[in-house]
């Protein structure tokens, strides 16, 4: 497996691919990489001929009482995984590499009409989702694939990338992966790194309250409120801090209606030192 840390030498390689007339599928990471993310790989193949997989911890898309210095950094175990995945080339930027003139000298994109910026995930981490647009837009440019990659888990962060490729034109094709789970539900992150035995046996309780919720959608009870309060009730008595639970209309992301067919409901919620996402899709 090739590694490749300078844009120069990316530039190069590309040329090549497109010198042999070969397509690229591209998996864009902060790295510490689980099954979610060799998912992501695996699905990579099925669509061009070589699969290049990026890992950089982006800081321009972390808050200031984030988690940037903590997030994990295992760069030799991910290129075993990504290497048994048969991933072609890992794209490894320095962050001068990436951001030459310094972040706040940075060009920032903003999708304000896609989806992502409607919800509370974007009102509980202000800038976070410009700096992945950012980040995405640039690795789009660098890596210039035909098809990228995108798990499900992060519900808003597909809608957005889709949203950026279709404004600005970009001829790329985003492909969305379904959620990889633990045995309890729980979906794989890299943050459930940061939790205890103990707090990992009470995080699959995320899911629980989306299934439920899910349930009576499924069943046609639409009194969301009462459904996101209880799912609310369920997620703290469970031992979580919750942050927000929200049903939208996957069509235009507002509150669901009788005239609605697919609903995703949405939550984030604390424990310990992680805040953790989950999200499901309903056929109504
Ligand atoms: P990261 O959190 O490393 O995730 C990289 C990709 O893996 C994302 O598309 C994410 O949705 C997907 N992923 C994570 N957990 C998954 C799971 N359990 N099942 C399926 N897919 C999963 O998302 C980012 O990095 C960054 O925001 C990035 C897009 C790289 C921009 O910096």
């Amino acid at each position: 497996m090739k590694i490749i840390e300078s844009l120069a030498e990316l530039r190069a390689w590309r040329k090549e691919c497109h010198r042999q007339g070969q397509t690229v599928a591209f998996v864009p990471t902060m790295g510490n990489l689980h099954e979610g993310h060799i998912e992501l790989v695996h699905n990579a193949h099925k669509h061009a001929d070589l699969v290049i997989t990026s890992i950089f911890v982006n800081p321009m898309q972390f808050g200031e009482n984030e988690d940037l210095d903590a997030y994990p950094r295992t760069f030799e175990a991910d290129c075993e995984k990504l290497t048994a995945a048969n991933n072609h080339v890992v794209f490894y930027p320095s962050v001068a590499e990436m951001y030459p003139n310094g972040l706040k000298a940075q060009t920032l994109v903003s999708v304000p009409n896609s989806t992502a910026e409607h919800c509370a995930e974007a009102t509980q981490r202000p800038g976070h989702f410009d700096g992945v647009a950012t980040v995405v837009t640039k690795l789009f440019n660098m890596v210039q694939p035909d098809v990228a990659l995108f798990g499900q888990k992060d519900y808003q962060q597909v809608r957005l990338v889709q949203a950026l490729v279709r404004d600005l034109n970009m001829p790329i094709e985003i492909i969305p992966v379904p959620t990889v789970r633990e045995e309890s539900g729980l979906a794989k992150s890299s943050r459930n790194g940061y939790l205890t035995a103990q707090q990992k046996s009470i995080a699959p309780a995320l899911f629980q309250a989306l299934s439920l919720i899910k349930e009576q959608l499924e069943g046609g009870n639409f009194n969301t409120e009462s459904l996101i309060e209880s799912g609310l009730e369920f997620i703290e008595q469970a031992g979580l801090k919750p942050d927000y639970i929200e049903i939208r209309d996957t069509s235009h992301f507002e509150v669901i209606d009788e005239n609605s067919k697919e609903a995703v409901i949405l939550v984030a919620a604390f424990l310990g030192k992680a805040r953790l996402i989950d999200n499901l899709t309903v056929q109504l």
